[in-house]
């Protein structure tokens, strides 16, 4: 069976963006930022960027075209192309199991998005914000309660039938027709409307007379003022380089996926840096203009004070549409605002899905309609739980152990297998095999050197802060254990059941 190729370079380098600017962009970042140190959190963050998302992004892009024109595209097939042996294939298989796991959340959350522009066209999200309640608005559609907006969480439900459904007919349309093709209209529209609402919030002075310091330019000095000391504290160093992983998409098993659909010759070193690079300039610009300077003009030092500390998704669904009644259109706005993080929600969404698509039809020689319909039953399973256990910590403990924990041990046995293990010499040249841009030879080093070191850090440092609670399921409350436990022993089984599989795979090529 041939594999298929990106059909331009400007698809790949969207598509690879689309998957990199997601709801961490316009929601995790601002209150990172906000939380930790204001503007000085850009330290940490850019010696991350600089130290493990660049040097990730190239190390991830050579290792996927190579192992692409060798018919492998996922994580098992790809490591053992680097590194011969069963305990790279095994490895290999948390590159596929990570995306399924972040993907049975975030596609609801991604359905949130949808529900949302929904109804701030009809007007019902705008009542509730007048009345001065999102929040429970919030949780009614959740289903986390009744009132007069929902009594079930029907319209939650259909909503999530709706984005998955999406998510699966661009899949099925494969990488050039679907992944592609979503991503060349998705990302310049997300851009312009980013750019659209990030205007009208800079332009919106101070409205309210009384509060002539809740200005636009204050909002902005909230968000940017650093604040030298939180430097001093090693959890602001965390929650950038957190913020970075999850931002970037290194270490999840996409970017190598995508990679390994280019042509053996297509450059991957300006590729892969235009991709990070556009990534950062949605994050940093557009996504630290909007919701934080926002929620500052509105509700000034103190209220924002108190947004940032209600997380990611409170600023999102709750703060955001009480910010746009106060706006002149606010229905333009809610359904702008929302619309745009769908589209952002999806190009990162359908990424998620390939490395399994991947593995399935490179290891297994399943057709797409098949590996399609297989991935899609399971995921559909396993989406349940995080949706209807919503307060029971389950989404957390994915998020822990798939979002943050995995993606850095992921990353750290990627860096090693290609710096050590294959060798950086030849990993170097491989990565300038048909490359448009020398990267400097300083790289070398820091490939070898400081990214596994760095990583190293990391995962002592999150292991020790949290890893051993949440093992322990120390972190979740008594009436929550079982949940939590059924969630961590759901993932163990699934990733357990990928190792069977790879051995399965390669069982099968062997007697061959
Ligand atoms: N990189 C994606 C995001 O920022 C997952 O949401």
């Amino acid at each position: 069976m041939r594999r298929e190729h990106w059909g331009t370079r400007l698809g790949i380098i969207l598509a690879v963006a689309g998957s990199a600017v997601g709801l961490g962009n316009f929601l995790r970042f601002p209150v990172q930022a906000a939380q930790n140190g204001g503007g000085a959190f850009m330290i940490p963050y850019l010696v991350a960027l600089l130290f493990l998302a660049i040097p990730l992004c190239w190390v991830e892009w050579t290792m996927g075209r190579a192992a692409g024109a060798r018919a492998h595209g996922s994580g098992p097939g790809i490591l053992n192309t680097f590194w011969n042996h069963r305990a790279a294939r095994y490895f290999g298989a948390i590159g596929v199991f990570i995306p399924i796991v972040i993907y049975c959340y975030y596609v609801y959350i991604e359905a949130w998005c949808l529900g949302y522009a929904w109804f701030a066209l009809t007007g019902e999200l705008a009542d509730a914000a007048r009345q001065g309640q999102a929040a429970g608005f919030l949780s009614a559609f959740q289903g986390l309660k009744e009132n007069q907006w929902f009594s079930t969480m029907g319209a939650a439900f259909a909503f999530f039938i709706i984005a998955f459904l999406a998510n699966f007919f661009v899949i099925y349309l494969g990488v050039a027709r679907g992944i592609e093709a979503l991503s060349k209209i998705a990302m310049p529209l997300l851009v312009i409307l980013g750019m659209i609402l990030m205007a009208r919030v800079l332009t919106l002075g101070a409205p309210d007379a009384a509060q002539p310091d809740w200005s636009a330019f204050n909002g902005l000095g909230f968000m940017w003022n650093p604040d030298f000391g939180a430097l001093a504290d090693a959890k602001v160093w965390l929650a950038a380089a957190g913020q970075i992983f999850f931002t970037s998409s290194v270490g999840l098993g996409l970017i190598i996926t995508y990679a390994s659909y280019l042509k053996k010759d297509d450059d991957v070193a300006l590729s892969g840096l235009s991709a990070i690079s556009i990534n950062e300039f949605v994050e940093v610009v557009i996504g630290g203009s909007i919701a934080i300077p926002a929620a500052f003009i509105f509700f000034g030092p103190v209220g924002v004070e108190a947004v940032a500390k209600g997380g990611s998704f409170n600023l999102g669904f709750v703060t955001m549409p009480m910010v746009f009644v106060q706006m002149p259109l606010a229905a333009v706005m809610g359904v702008l605002w929302f619309f745009l993080l769908f589209l952002a929600g999806v190009t990162s969404s359908v990424s998620m899905l390939q490395p399994a698509i991947a593995f399935l039809e490179d290891e297994f020689k399943l057709k797409r309609r098949q590996s399609v319909a297989i991935l899609g039953a399971f995921t559909f399973l396993a989406c349940q739980p995080a949706i209807w256990f919503l307060d029971k910590g389950v989404l957390d403990m994915m998020d822990f152990w798939a979002g943050t924990f995995m993606i850095v041990v992921f990353a750290t046995g990627e860096v090693i297998i290609f710096s050590w293990i294959y060798g950086v010499d030849r990993g170097f040249e491989e990565m300038h095999h048909g490359a448009d841009l020398r990267v400097p030879g300083v790289f070398k080093f820091i490939i070898k050197y400081v990214t596994p070191l760095y990583l190293i850090a990391l995962l002592t440092a999150w292991f020790w802060q949290d890893g051993i609670d949440a093992l322990l399921l120390r972190n979740v409350p008594e009436e929550n254990f079982w949940y939590a436990l059924g969630a961590m022993l759901g993932m163990a089984g699934f990733l357990a059941l990928l190792v069977i599989l790879v051995e399965i795979a390669w069982r099968r090529k062997e007697a061959k």
